[in-house]
């Protein structure tokens, strides 16, 4: 067989070998907030101000924009999740609808996504980390604060939250899944209370004018402006309910509790956004806040409510780590299941017989992510994951439809609604926000791909198994 067109069949993936399965320990409960866990970040508690800044108060409009797009995507998601519940989430799913290649292509973006985010959030960790030991009186050098870029040497505290990360999950799915429910708690409680307070400013002056730099992504002397270009960044807010998919295995109903928990999780989600993005809107001009590296304790700081601003501050360095979480746990998987495929290196897919968990792969992602948190600027690798999340999302949808028409009769637990309209519109609203990114972080995406293609010609398109023919061909 060509390996263009190597693809296996939806059964064969559903009957994994007993000796290459994950535990099954989740239920519903847990999936909801692994996707709160991984949704809720740097997102809304920081990149809301440079959203606002692109857009003026029209990042409302961005806010929606990404978040509909991100609800159709979800819808997508939930289908094929409950239709084939493994681990490998959107590379799973083209591998067998789309075949090996296709799915290569997803799965190598979706490692750049998972890493990235991984290493965006730990340096943002850092950044809040860093000020609230200043506020207790210890100061840490530069140099161990900081990459080469912003002229450090390694960025220290976005290292060691990654390895306490990476050990959380090594000790076994269901632990962590627990902490993270409990961490989920404290920034869900953090923006309800900032909801709170900046509500009691409102002034509906502050939306005009409301949309100051226009609709379309432009550039404006060095800056990106405009509502896409705000809703290209913003999108980073939103995607997380991807990693629930990743837990499919792990999930002990999972064709009821996959759509609970990805749906679940969005709607949360979505909901907490609008609700933070008019109260800051609202509370007062955005230009105030817009270049503030804390947005959401600055306006509480504005407000008068220093103590409100040091508790939201506090509960991003305690709840930040659980996009951490949720995403290191993805990547683990999502390599896992490209080992397990034979694309990658089998004894990186081996699990821990005592744990039932894939260490060695968990302790390489840590290291592969901390290596790009301690030398990569942070607004730079936070576009590149929005990139290789587009590219995945793309492809859920586009499986949505392709097996609508080419398996319209295979039972279906979670139906997406209306899916030619959803699923074109999760495609083409991809295509949109993807188009509106700047144009050197889609070279950078690109790139990556040229590379990923260039290590499948060498290893997987002969170590596949399906090129042994371990699995049955579709
Ligand atoms: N949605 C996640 C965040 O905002 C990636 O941090």
């Amino acid at each position: 067989m060509s390996f263009w067109n190597r693809r296996t069949s939806i059964d064969a993936l559903n009957n994994i070998d007993e000796r290459h399965r994950l535990k099954r320990t989740l239920r519903w409960p847990h999936l909801v907030a692994l996707g709160v866990g991984a949704i809720v970040g740097t997102g809304i508690y920081t990149l809301i101000g440079v959203g606002a800044g692109r857009a003026g108060p029209a990042v409302i409009l961005a806010f929606l924009v990404a978040g509909v797009v991100c609800a159709c995507a979800a819808l997508c998601y939930a289908e094929l999740a409950t239709m084939m519940p493994a681990a490998g989430s959107a590379y799973t799913y083209t591998y067998a609808v789309g075949g090996e290649l296709i799915a290569w292509v997803v799965g190598w973006s979706l490692i750049l996504e998972y890493s990235v985010v991984c290493s965006a959030v730990a340096v943002g960790w850092s950044g809040y980390a860093v000020g609230f030991l200043e506020t207790i009186g210890i100061h840490l050098p530069h140099w161990l604060t900081a990459g080469p870029h912003a002229g450090g040497v390694v960025n220290l505290p976005a290292v060691v939250i990654l390895f306490a990360v990476a050990g959380m999950l090594m000790l076994g799915t269901r632990e962590s899944a627990t902490v993270n429910a409990f961490l989920v708690v404290f920034k869900v409680a953090a923006l309800l209370l900032f909801i709170l307070i900046a509500a009691k400013a409102f002034n509906g002056a502050n939306f005009t004018p409301f949309m100051p730099h226009g609709f379309a992504a432009h550039a404006e002397g060095t800056e990106v402006r405009g509502v896409m270009a705000a809703a290209a960044i913003i999108f980073f807010a939103f995607y997380g309910f991807d990693a629930v998919s990743t837990a499919a295995e792990e999930t002990v109903d999972p064709k009821r509790d996959l759509a609970r928990g990805i749906i679940g999780s969005m709607i949360v989600c979505t909901l907490l956004y609008m609700l933070v993005a008019a109260a800051a809107l609202g509370a007062m001009n955005y230009e105030q806040f817009s270049a503030s590296p804390e947005p959401l304790a600055y306006i509480l700081r504005t407000l008068g409510s220093p103590l409100a601003a040091t508790l939201i501050a506090a509960a991003a360095v305690i709840a930040l780590p659980t996009v951490i979480l949720a995403f290191m746990y993805g990547q683990s998987r999502i390599f896992f299941v490209m080992a397990r495929d034979g694309l990658l290196p089998e004894r990186l897919g081996s699990i821990n017989a005592r744990r039932g968990t894939p260490v060695a792969m968990i302790l390489v992602t840590a290291i592969v992510t901390s290596l790009i948190a301690g030398i990569f600027p942070l607004a730079e690798i936070a576009e590149l994951a929005n990139a290789g999340t587009l590219c995945a999302f793309i492809a859920v949808a586009a499986c949505v439809l392709t097996l609508r028409v080419r398996e319209p009769g295979r039972p279906r637990v979670f139906t997406t609604p209306w899916p030619w309209l959803v699923g074109p519109l999760a495609i083409l609203g991809c295509i949109y926000l993807f188009a509106s990114l700047p144009p050197a972080t889609r070279d950078r995406f690109f790139i990556w791909n040229g590379i990923g293609l260039v290590v499948y010609l060498l290893y997987g398109r002969v170590a596949s198994r399906l090129a042994k023919r371990v699995y049955q061909a579709g």
